[in-house]
Parts: C-alpha cells; structure tokens; sequence
C-alpha cells in the first residue's frame, strides 16, 4: 500500500476523515506526538491499528474527541475528572474513567479493559479531523511498538510507511512529549505516566498519588519497562562522552555534544527536541558501529519528570516485548 501524505489544509483533513470513515488508518499530528488514527467503535480498523505498530492486544488505546460533551457519552466523569477536563482540555492530558454499558467504542480499543482512556487535543489540525470525521478516534503514539515515538511526518513515515493509508502534515508536535495519564479516583488523581502536564500544575487541583509497585489497581498496561527505545545502547546521567559514545547534551554541556537538547537548560525545549534528537543520535550511532548514546543529565523536575522517565525507560535493555 501507498501512504499518501495529506495537508493539514481544509482538502486533506476532509480526505483524512474519508479515510478513517472507509475503516483505513491515519497519522494524525497533535501537540504531544503523532498519533495513529482509526475509527474507535469500528472493530476491524482498531486490530489493524495494533497489526500495524505490532502491539500486544491487550494494550489500550487513547480514545480522542472534540467536546466533553462527547467524552460523556462514553465514560463516568466524577467530578474531579470534570475539574481536570475542564482545566486541561483541550491539551496533553489523558483521563482513564470507567466506561458506560452504551460506550459506542469498540471493547478491542479498550484492551479489553472496563476504563477508557480519552483526551481532547489542542493541535488544531486533529481538532478540525475530528469534528470533520464526527467520530471518536482510537489513537496510540505512530510508531512501532517499543520504539521511539514520533514528533514529525517524518517520524511516521519513518515506521509506518507502506502499512497505512495517509499521514496528515500538521508540522512538528509543539510538546514533543505524550500527555499525562491519570486516573482520577475519588478526590485523588493516580498518576500514570508522567508527560506534558505536570505534576506541579495537576496538584493545584488535587493530590497526585504514584502507582505503589505491584498493586492490584490502575495501571497503564502500556508502561513497560524497556520501551521508547532506539536501537543503540543509552548511558544515563554522563557528563562527557567515553570512548565508543556520542553526547546528546543539555544545558552547558561538554563541548563535545554532537546534539544538544537546549543549550540554554531550558526543560521544554528538551521535551520538544528528544525523540527527534534520539532518532538522530540513533542513526548516527548505529553508522559509527553500534556506538552508545550517552546522555546528559536532565533536571527531575517539571516535564524533566516525562523526559527521565522516557530516557530510564529507552536504556532499559532488558528486552520486554510490548
Ligand atoms: O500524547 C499521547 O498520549 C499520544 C497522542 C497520540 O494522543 N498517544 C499515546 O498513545 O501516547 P500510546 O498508545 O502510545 O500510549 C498510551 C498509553 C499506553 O501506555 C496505554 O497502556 C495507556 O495509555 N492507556 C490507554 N488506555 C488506558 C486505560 N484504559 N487504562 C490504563 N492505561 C491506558
Ligand atoms: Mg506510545
């Protein structure tokens, strides 16, 4: 199969929203990053949707709408997720709530599971293709399963060209980052996965709790161990390059950086530039003969929370399928 690349213009978005109504697949351009698109209650384009990233079925998908209105239709909103929604939405924030016995969706986006996972984008371009389609849309991060998720149509086609039928240009993701998983439970939000909202911002409005270790509660089925992952072995926390490794840096970094995420140590341009820089260091490690990527470290604070955790999880190399 061709991939078409569409404009974000009105012509590609109506040709995009053609597309998921006939049950084919689209890269779709948000804030946080491109997301594989498919019609959320239409069973046979959601299983191609984790035929084409090769992820495991009981994996859910974020299901993105308009208009809360809409997301009711679907879920239980209590009303802290109504507080959260109304302040986050639209934007990289992702609320897990039960799901009603009328959700439209089909149960193959839910994993299986009885929550449901929805988020509003603020990108205006998914925005105007999903008033236009009239539809929820089932949309993981476009990018093989367990790799590094994609920030540009590049990225995409990079993954998935071949296998799907269109990817809409929307430039850049602005974040760069996936939005903030959280469930919110009684007056508490669990969270997640860290991500482009953060913690600081979410407390304002309730305490945030951490998912304990093997508990038996929520959980982000997706949040394996090894994940985010470029093909070349990642060193943490380095404050120069060793032999056999590149320097992706931040802030006043050795001079020897090939990249650096933000020369000025500013945290949310490290967030827009890591997975193209990851991409970039990758290709590059791997042309130089399996060389490590070594990073500098980043401060645990702010989205500096997503970007550790991302970082943590691509040097993980005990292999986990996902
Ligand atoms: O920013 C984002 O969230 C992007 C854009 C495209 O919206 N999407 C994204 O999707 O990152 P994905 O599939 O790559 O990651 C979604 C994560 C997975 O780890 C999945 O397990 C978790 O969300 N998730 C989805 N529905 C869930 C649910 N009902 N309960 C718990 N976790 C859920
Ligand atoms: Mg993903």
């Amino acid at each position: 199969m061709k991939t078409t690349m569409l404009s974000g213009d009105t012509d590609g978005i109506k040709c995009a929203a053609r597309i998921l109504t006939d049950g084919g697949l689209v890269g779709i351009p948000t804030e946080t990053v491109y997301g594989l698109g498919a019609d959320a209650r239409r069973k046979s384009a959601v299983k191609r949707v984790y035929r084409a990233k090769g992820r495991p079925d009981s994996n859910p998908l974020i299901v993105h709408v308009a208009h809360i209105a809409d997301a009711e239709e679907f879920v239980d909103f209590g009303p802290l997720a109504l507080k959260l929604a109304e302040k986050f939405w639209p934007g990289p924030l992702t609320l897990v709530l039960p799901m009603i016995a009328s959700c439209p969706v089909c149960r193959e986006a839910a994993g299986g599971h009885k929550t449901l996972g929805l988020r509003i984008p603020s990108h205006p371009v998914a925005r105007s293709l999903i008033e236009e389609f009239s539809g929820p849309i089932a949309a993981p991060s476009a990018n093989i399963s367990g790799r590094v998720s994609p920030t540009s149509v590049e990225h995409v086609l990079a993954d998935l060209s071949g296998t799907i039928e269109a990817v809409v240009d929307g430039g850049p993701c602005s974040h760069g980052m996936e939005s903030t998983i959280l469930a919110p439970i009684g007056n508490e939000a669990i969270l997640l996965r860290p991500g482009a909202v953060t913690r600081a911002s979410i407390e304002k409005l309730a305490p945030v709790l951490d998912v304990p270790t093997g508990s038996p509660g929520p959980a982000s089925p997706g949040q394996l161990e090894r994940h985010y992952s470029p093909k070349s072995p990642l060193r943490l926390n380095a404050q120069s390059a060793g032999r056999g490794e590149l320097l992706l840096g931040f802030g006043a970094c050795d001079s020897s950086a090939k990249q650096n995420l933000s020369p000025s140590g500013t945290l949310k341009e490290a967030a827009h530039n890591l997975y193209g820089m990851l991409r970039q260091m990758d290709d590059l490690a791997n042309r130089s003969g399996g060389w490590t990527i070594a990073v500098s470290p980043i401060p645990e604070i702010g989205v500096g929370v997503a970007i550790n955790d991302r970082l943590r999880r691509a040097a993980h190399r005990t292999v986990v399928r996902d």
